[in-house]
């Protein structure tokens, strides 16, 4: 491979969600809020959510199956599974000890990474580390959730922002001047009350006192979340251009985390991005936590909205706070 550096590149991609969809008119139904309200304020119109029988790995194996297919790569050749996720299907195992089962990469070591909404950025930045320093070859990175599993119905402020799905993302190395150009990560612990899960670790394991509390629920105050995601995904994204030597300007698609449509909006014009240069998908999914970005990525490649050569900027943020942002040639 000569005396050229080795990169992690994007080998394949998939995404999948639940058949099952929740417009705003049912949620209408469900506690005292309005489409207006919900469309004003965040742009999400519907989302995907899962049965009772469904969990996250119903949508991550699906997701993993078609990158693997696009690659061309059987099961078998992976050798590391990364899940981002702050709903596995079980404590533990990990998620990604059940999605190595189910698609049978029999020799693949697996893990799962907790950075909630970051989650699959910060595993893109472990799965390059190990590709880049030959630890391993394939890998698999996943972002899947299950938020509505962890939702309040009857608390208005969350219950009408979340949905489900899994996105995968194949890396494997290369010589070639694409794949990971760079992917910086940083988090602010500090805030963590602002967005958490209160119950079911061991602080407060579960009990009919947090379970009648609704203790087991996401709790987020929002507007004050909402001020640290634009300014932080800001930051991380210039970081992340001048790492990869690029400009903003050089970016031919931009995938925000698809929290907040007005979070999007903003961070765009911050960095003097013009909106046919933004990704949006909100609109049809909600916030999918640590699956947005996979799902979007997948979903602009296979549109043809992005393709070989382009440049593409990523940024999230989530409870932790953690936060990051990566630049990725195709
Ligand atoms: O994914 C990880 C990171 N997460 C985020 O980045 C989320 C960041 N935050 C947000 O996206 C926004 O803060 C929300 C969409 C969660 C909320 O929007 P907001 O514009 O910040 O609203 P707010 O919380 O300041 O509430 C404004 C008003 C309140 O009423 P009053 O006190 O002004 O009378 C709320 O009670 O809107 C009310 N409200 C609602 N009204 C109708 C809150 N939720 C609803 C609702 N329907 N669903």
């Amino acid at each position: 491979m000569g005396d050229r550096p080795l990169r992690a590149c994007v080998l394949g991609t998939g995404h999948k969600v639940p058949d099952r969809i929740l417009t705003n008119a049912d949620l209408e139904r469900i506690v005292d809020t309005s489409d207006e309200w919900i469309t004003e304020r965040t742009g999400i119109k519907e989302r995907h959510i899962s049965s009772d029988e469904q969990a996250t790995s119903d949508f991550a194996v699906p997701a993993a199956m078609q990158a693997l297919e696009e690659a061309d790569l059987s099961p078998e050749r992976l050798d590391t599974i990364i899940c981002a996720t702050a709903t596995p299907d079980t404590p533990f195992p990990s998620l990604g000890c059940v999605v190595q089962k189910r698609v049978g990469a029999v020799n693949a070591f697996a893990f799962d990474v907790t950075a909630a909404c970051s989650g699959w950025i910060y595993a893109i930045g472990v799965a390059t580390s190990f590709i880049r320093s030959g630890t391993a070859k394939h890998v698999m990175v996943i972002g899947g959730e299950c938020l509505t599993k962890i939702t309040n119905w009857t608390d208005r402020s969350t219950c009408v922002l979340f949905g489900d799905g899994a996105g995968a993302t194949l890396l494997g190395p290369t010589t070639n001047s694409k794949g990971i150009l760079s992917c910086c990560l940083a988090s602010d612990g500090r805030h963590g009350d602002l967005l958490h899960q209160p119950a079911g670790g061991s602080r407060r394991p579960a009990s009919h006192e947090t379970v009648d509390g609704h203790m087991h629920t996401i709790h987020m105050k929002g507007n004050e979340v909402f001020k640290h995601a634009v300014r932080k995904m800001v930051k991380a994204s210039s970081q992340a251009a001048e790492e990869a030597g690029v400009t903003v300007d050089d970016l031919d698609l931009f995938i925000a985390h698809q929290a907040n449509r007005r979070i999007i909006d903003q961070s765009a014009i911050r960095l003097g991005l013009p909106p046919e240069k933004v990704y949006v998908n909100i609109d049809r999914y909600g916030n999918t936590s640590a699956a947005s970005i996979p799902m979007a990525f997948d979903e602009a490649r296979r549109s043809g909205r992005i393709g070989p050569g382009s440049i593409v900027g990523v940024a999230a943020f989530g409870g932790g706070f953690t936060y990051g942002a990566a630049v990725i040639k195709l």
